[in-house]
């Protein structure tokens, strides 16, 4: 049988990610020595009181079923309190608060509620490529709006003006910024809800990295007035170190969270249980859980520097996030990567991976242990970098 695929599919592609780890797990197999700096996977485990929550629930009987489309009252209590205490966003367990399967599974459910075929969406270059990807399976006008170094990596809204944005429903923002790792800031935020209202153009925020090395985390619903034009996904994969347990949110006003929630409840039958209980006992961890988490990264962040130096890029060492961003001398990082791999058995993403203004720029992982990063630096001595 010739089973053609959807035309949806025809316009996306298998994710970089999993294509270049299936080619490095092929190499390392056939006995190649590689260090992978790549994929950003907190390598760290979730505190203790999430697993024995989890495993509690998970002997109880009567825990198995199918659950809420909504989550349980009490996730959501964990989740709007989670936002309060470190936002001071107060919001309504009932109609403000959804949780999802992961922040990626509400790229997914935000486009399907939202998005008519042809109908305009503005993504950040660099950016998530699952925001672009998502966007083209909705056969929906991707419009790439650009952040750049001498900006700070914050859109340039001059030029997004100067667009014709009659047919642009919604615009994907990502502070703290992966790849960039740029910071939010108020007048940021500010900007961004100034924009959506004049322009009548759903802005959604995609905050998963606000605790990672940040010391002052934001919230786009901490802006006045955000909830008519704005709302915010949020995800425990990188705050609390759990990312394979697919725990996220969304939040903002019920006008469009209603929506959302239209798609979802048609697409999965609720959250296990077990898991729901492990996420709430993660959001009642404490700022010490943050700062001792955060003082792993920082140490490790040192040592990335230190490759960073050793192949000639230079970088912003008040980064924010998971990875560092650096810029190389020789232009072309797709070509560097290649390199590093092929003569020093590292492996650094290229910015490229992330949109064409990444084309000069490698992004490090910092979910690595000290150790790999320290063999990083001696694998590059023994291929013979400056370090
Ligand atoms: C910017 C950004 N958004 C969303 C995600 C997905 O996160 P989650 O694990 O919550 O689905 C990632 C994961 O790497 C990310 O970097």
């Amino acid at each position: 049988m010739n089973l053609k695929a959807a035309h949806r599919i025809g316009k996306v592609e298998e994710y970089y990610f999993s294509r270049k780890l299936k080619e490095i797990k092929l190499r390392i197999k056939n006995g190649e020595d590689i260090v992978n700096l790549g994929i950003g996977s907190p390598d760290m485990d979730p505190a203790s009181s999430i697993v024995n929550a989890t495993s509690e629930a998970l002997e109880m009987p009567g825990n198995h079923a199918y659950q809420s489309y909504i989550g349980s009252e009490e996730l959501r209590e964990a989740m709007a309190n989670w936002y309060y205490r470190f936002f001071n966003v107060e919001l309504d367990i009932d109609h403000q608060v959804l949780p999802l399967m992961g922040s990626k599974e509400g790229i997914m459910h935000i486009s399907m509620a939202f998005l008519n075929p042809d109908d305009k969406v503005l993504i950040p270059d660099p950016g998530y490529p699952t925001y672009a990807a998502v966007a083209k399976m909705m056969h929906a006008d991707v419009v790439m709006y650009d952040l750049l170094e001498e900006n700070n990596w914050q859109p340039d809204f001059e030029a997004l003006e100067q667009m014709d944005l009659s047919k642009v429903k919604l615009m994907w923002v990502n502070y703290p910024n992966m790849p960039t790792g740029a910071d939010a800031t108020t007048a940021l935020f500010e900007r961004l809800v100034k924009f959506g209202k004049d322009h009548h153009i759903l802005i959604v925020n995609d905050n998963p990295y606000s605790f990672i090395l940040n010391d002052n985390p934001r919230s786009i619903m901490q802006i006045e007035g955000a909830q008519s034009t704005a709302i915010e996904l949020n995800s425990l994969s990188k705050s609390f170190n759990m990312a394979g347990w697919r725990i996220g949110m969304v939040v903002g006003s019920d006008k469009i969270l209603k929506h959302i929630l239209n798609v979802k409840s048609n697409m999965d039958s609720g959250m296990f249980l077990p898991i729901q209980a492990g996420a709430i006992a993660a959001l009642s961890l404490g700022e010490e859980w943050f700062n001792q988490l955060n003082e792993i990264y920082r140490k490790r962040r040192i040592w990335a520097f230190k490759i960073l130096d050793c192949i000639d890029c230079s970088y912003d060492a008040k980064c924010v996030g998971m990875f560092v961003w650096a810029k190389t001398k020789v232009g072309n990082a797709e070509q560097l990567s290649e390199e590093l791999l092929n003569k020093a058995g590292i492996f650094i993403t290229p910015g490229s991976v992330f949109g064409s203004n990444g084309d000069e720029y490698l992004r490090i992982s910092l979910c690595t242990p000290d150790k790999m990063l320290i063999r990083s630096l001696e694998k590059l001595k023994n291929a013979g970098y400056g370090c």
